[in-house]
């Protein structure tokens, strides 16, 4: 069967998850936190589970967690999309490729096909800017959702301001960042060869010598890093609740 145009192609989401929370301190991981009654990663994967423009949904979690995650997570709330869950790695980055390693496995790996990498750790993104970030896919091949730097940002070696960015030019990455499957297949292979220290997936695919687009996001969409965010992030969420009450 020929391969339809991207436009007919759903998104496969990757839900990196399988950090150790070290900035947020708690005994138990931050993903698992409880958030509203609910766990914090369920929060996440409830934000494609029922998205007609998504095909598949793939958690990244440790090791160790799988059978708690598929029993306090996947059974007890009752995603439909999840395909299975990943195991992941050292770093984010070995986290994400290893999720993009299940997913050819299971057959998604068409050249065109959306790939959308979504921190486990930002239950806040607002679903409805996904047919606008696929757009931009489809017609870039790689686009992230981010928001205005609001703070004035210095670059500091040992204590020392070395720089001072103009603002207006500065951007806050947020996730989902998504990509065309083959472009950040190739920039996954050259990571491989070249070694790029990085802390999102757009900053790989830019070292491979892609144009990376970038479409103006929420402030909502923080991710829970610290104790101060998962009191943010009830407040927003109280709020939500109040205006559709
Ligand atoms: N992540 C992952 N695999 C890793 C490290 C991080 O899947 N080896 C995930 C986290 O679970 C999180 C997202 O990547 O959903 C963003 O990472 P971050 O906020 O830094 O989370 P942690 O690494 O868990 O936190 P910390 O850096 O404070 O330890
Ligand atoms: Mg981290």
């Amino acid at each position: 069967m020929p391969t339809p145009p991207s436009s007919d192609l759903k998104a496969i989401v990757l839900i990196p998850a399988a950090g150790s929370g070290r900035r947020m301190g708690t005994a138990i991981s931050k993903q698992y936190l409880q958030l509203h009654g609910k766990p914090l990663l369920a929060h996440t994967i409830a934000l494609f589970d029922q998205h007609p423009l998504v095909e598949a949904i793939y958690p990244i979690v440790p090791e160790d967690d799988s059978d708690y995650c598929r029993r306090e997570i996947l059974d007890k709330y009752r995603f439909t999309r999840v395909r299975r869950l990943v195991t992941g790695g050292k770093e984010r980055q070995d986290s994400v490729r290893n999720g993009l390693k299940a997913l050819a496995e299971d057959g998604y790996d068409q050249p065109e096909r959306p790939i959308l990498i979504h921190d486990g750790a930002r239950p806040l993104f607002n679903p409805n800017l996904l047919p606008a970030l696929l757009d931009d896919i489809s017609a870039g091949g790689a686009c992230i959702v981010a928001v205005p730097a609001k703070d004035t940002i210095k670059q500091v070696i040992q204590g020392q301001i070395v720089a001072s960015p103009l603002r207006d030019q500065l951007w806050q990455a947020q996730t989902p960042q998504g990509f065309r499957f083959d472009i950040l297949h190739k920039a996954f292979q050259q990571q491989d060869c070249n070694s790029v220290p990085a802390t999102d997936d757009a900053a790989l695919v830019a070292a491979a010598g892609y144009r990376v687009r970038v479409l103006a996001g929420e402030d909502r969409n923080i991710k829970i890093t610290t104790p101060a965010d998962l009191l943010i992030a009830t407040a927003l969420l109280d709020s939500y609740q109040e205006k559709s009450a």
